[in-house]
């Protein structure tokens, strides 16, 4: 269902591959709510994945950039403007990679310029966006800015690596630059923490068939889908949160505030009488694992 909570506005959304990103559900429901938008995703993302599909489905025009290139973001912000014929209201960033879960690098062995590129990718590409945002005066005033962010970022989860790091750098960035752009421009700016969704992206992390199965039993509304979060990111695009910045706010059915729940409890019960095969002398690299 429709509200047209973002009729007239305009918007830049990052990181539509295919139809599983969460990213193309956004446009989707964006595109629903009556919002103008450019998409964008690097050039080899934008040769190799569906996002032309999404952009005909959403009357939208695509430009490559690689987030992590300042020129190219530069580009991305000029040529959005002028496309859609003004300042822009909203941004997704909705990227995120390592180099050191698609190699199978350990926490503890991980390769540091892998590390960087996990960082810069995932993490400092949303301050760029939004220093580039900044100095070229590109966003409206009560411009609304989300980026998308996991639970891994407070909390120790198995298999996520140095994507963790980067997921609290995210959060911290989106504190930071919320205070000032807040302050200047009245531009928000807010985390969206989501729960594991299949997607290209969430089936690179180690385990995520189990952790997905676990959360959802973790949870009291069990996990949040794509579209779900999709719908998180429109109230947060629309007016109707103007005063919410700064937060990094949990997309997860309750998630992050359980301890243990009966149905997970009764299924961890099933397998405790048989052997686990992590840890001990059947991995002795990864004892604690
Ligand atoms: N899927 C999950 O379980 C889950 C849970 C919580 C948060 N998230 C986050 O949601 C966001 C979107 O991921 P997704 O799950 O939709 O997966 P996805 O693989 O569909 O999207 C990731 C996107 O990042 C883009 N990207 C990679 N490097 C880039 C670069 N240098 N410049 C620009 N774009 C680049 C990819 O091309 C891709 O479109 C990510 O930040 C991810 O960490 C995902």
């Amino acid at each position: 269902m429709a509200y047209n909570l973002l009729k007239g506005k305009r918007g830049i959304i990052f990181g539509a591959l295919n139809s599983d990103s969460i990213a193309w559900k956004v446009a989707e429901r964006a595109h629903e709510e009556g919002a103008t938008f450019t998409l964008t995703n690097t050039s080899v993302a934008l040769r190799m994945g569906d996002t032309a599909k999404l952009a005909e489905k959403c009357n939208a025009e695509l430009i490559g950039a690689d987030a992590t290139n300042v020129e190219e973001l530069e580009n991305l912000f000029k040529k959005s403007m002028e496309i859609l014929g003004g300042k822009i209201d909203f941004v997704l960033h909705s990227i995120g990679m390592s180099p050191n879960v698609r190699k199978g690098r350990h926490y503890s062995d991980l390769d540091y310029n892998y590390l960087s590129k996990t960082l810069d990718i995932s993490a400092i590409s949303f301050h760029k966006t939004l220093q580039v945002a900044r100095k070229m005066d590109a966003i409206n005033e009560w411009g609304s800015v989300v980026a998308l962010s996991y639970v891994a970022a407070q909390r120790t989860f198995y298999g996520y690596n140095d994507m963790a790091d980067a997921k609290a750098l995210l959060e911290s960035i989106g504190r930071s630059f919320g205070y000032i752009y807040g302050r200047e421009r009245h531009v928000r700016i807010n985390t969206i923490s989501q729960s594991p969704t299949v997607t290209t992206a969430g089936g690179g992390v180690k385990g995520f068939d189990r952790l997905l199965d676990f959360a959802d039993r973790m949870s009291p509304l069990g996990n949040a889908t794509g579209e779900d979060c999709a719908d998180y990111c429109i109230t947060l695009f629309s007016d109707l949160t103007r005063r919410v910045t700064m937060q990094n706010l949990f997309n997860d059915g309750g998630f992050s505030s359980m301890g243990m729940s009966l149905r997970a409890l009764e299924q961890y019960e099933k397998g405790l009488h048989q052997e686990c095969e992590c840890g001990g002398a059947l991995d002795e690299e990864h004892n604690y694992d």
